[in-house]
């Protein structure tokens, strides 16, 4: 009889759930995004994002059941994003997961979050792609990791503030440019001169495998609204400024996030480098890691776009853990920190 997995993701503001087959293969993969009821604060507000995912789970559910052509009788576990992630949000997700697991009598596997992104990269190759190196760079992280495995994470390093998506979420806010930030200044980067501001790039002359995005968050702010105390104030932020701003932003970013990927790849050793999370779908990032990784002689692996940003179908990890009988009790908790390998 063929197997059937349900995956269920609500970590933070996508409620998502996929049915996958015991080959990777993706029968569906529904993703309700709440980004309109978060735009006008510029950012995910917590409370909102947990009362949509109450109301949108068990649809989206039926959904990725429909659409997949499968019975819940006919699933052999069901698999849920336990961290890191919004607490509220997340136990919206666990709780389904659960008493379906429980209603069903089938297992419960716990899915991290993070390596889930990475395993998105893994998806796409349809085979093996580990021992890698693996950069997780979203809204809410950007993570380095040394993947020996699937599921074996080593953290390399990590933001000391904020994540390189955030920074674009803000900087956009800003801007004055719609939310979520990246695809808005991706856009309004096209026109700009990317040399035109030297915006700061922290750790970038360190081969100390950590991100800071705050300071260079602040440099946009007083290029934009001056500096508090100065007497003089900024040029009018018309079009041209504007682009010139956000394609200087958008460099300096992408130079810092190539930069430690290649640091990570020469500290590792490994010839694999996998990118996941919603700063993937960035188009400068992905060209300047292709130039890199030619030059290097490294695999690169990009998650597709669809699987770029928060989904259900990079639940797939789940099956290596079905595999090794690695369940999950059903008085399961969601972590909402970051578990720190
Ligand atoms: O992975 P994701 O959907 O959610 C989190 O887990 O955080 O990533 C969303 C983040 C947002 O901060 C958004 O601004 C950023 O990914 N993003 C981009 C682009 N598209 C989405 N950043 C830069 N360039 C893009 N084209
Ligand atoms: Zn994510």
């Amino acid at each position: 009889m063929k197997k059937y997995l349900l995956s269920i993701e609500s970590t933070c503001d996508e409620t998502a759930a996929a049915v996958i087959d015991e080959e990777n293969r993706i029968l569906s993969s529904i993703v309700s995004s709440q980004v309109d009821l978060h735009e006008k604060y510029g950012g995910v507000v917590p409370e909102i994002a947990a009362r949509a995912h109450l109301e949108r789970i068990l649809p989206v559910i039926d959904e990725a059941m429909t659409q997949a052509g499968v019975s819940l009788q006919d699933l052999c576990a069901i698999a849920v994003a336990t961290q890191p992630g919004l607490v509220g949000s997340l136990l919206v997700g666990v709780t389904a997961a659960k008493t379906l697991a429980m209603l069903l009598e089938i297992p419960l596997i716990s899915i991290d979050h993070i390596a889930a992104h990475i395993y998105a990269c893994r998806l796409h190759a349809g085979e093996d792609i580990f021992p890698a190196v693996g950069l997780v760079v979203s809204g809410g992280h950007t993570n380095l990791y040394d993947c020996q495995s699937a599921l074996e994470l080593e953290l390399l390093g990590s933001t000391i503030d904020d994540a390189a998506g955030e920074a674009f979420d803000k900087v956009a806010q800003i801007l004055g440019l719609s939310y979520p930030g990246g695809p808005a200044i991706q856009q309004a980067a096209e026109q700009g001169d990317a040399h035109r501001f030297a915006f700061p790039r922290s750790f970038m002359k360190e081969d100390r495998l950590a991100f800071s995005f705050s300071g260079l968050k602040t440099a946009v702010l007083y290029q934009v609204q001056g500096q508090p105390g100065a007497n003089k104030q900024p040029p009018e932020l018309t079009p041209t400024r504007l682009a010139d701003i956000a394609a200087s932003f958008q460099q300096a970013v992408v130079d810092v996030l190539v930069v430690k990927c290649k640091q990570a790849i020469e500290k590792t050793g490994r010839k694999t480098l996998c990118i996941g999370g919603g700063v993937a779908a960035n188009a400068l990032f992905r060209s300047e890691l292709e130039a890199m990784c030619q030059e290097e002689k490294i695999r690169l692996i990009i998650a597709p776009m669809k699987y770029c940003t928060d989904n259900a179908a990079m639940g797939a990890i789940a099956w290596e853990k079905f595999k090794a009988k690695n369940f999950a009790p059903l008085d399961l908790d969601p972590t909402p920190g970051l578990i720190r390998a």
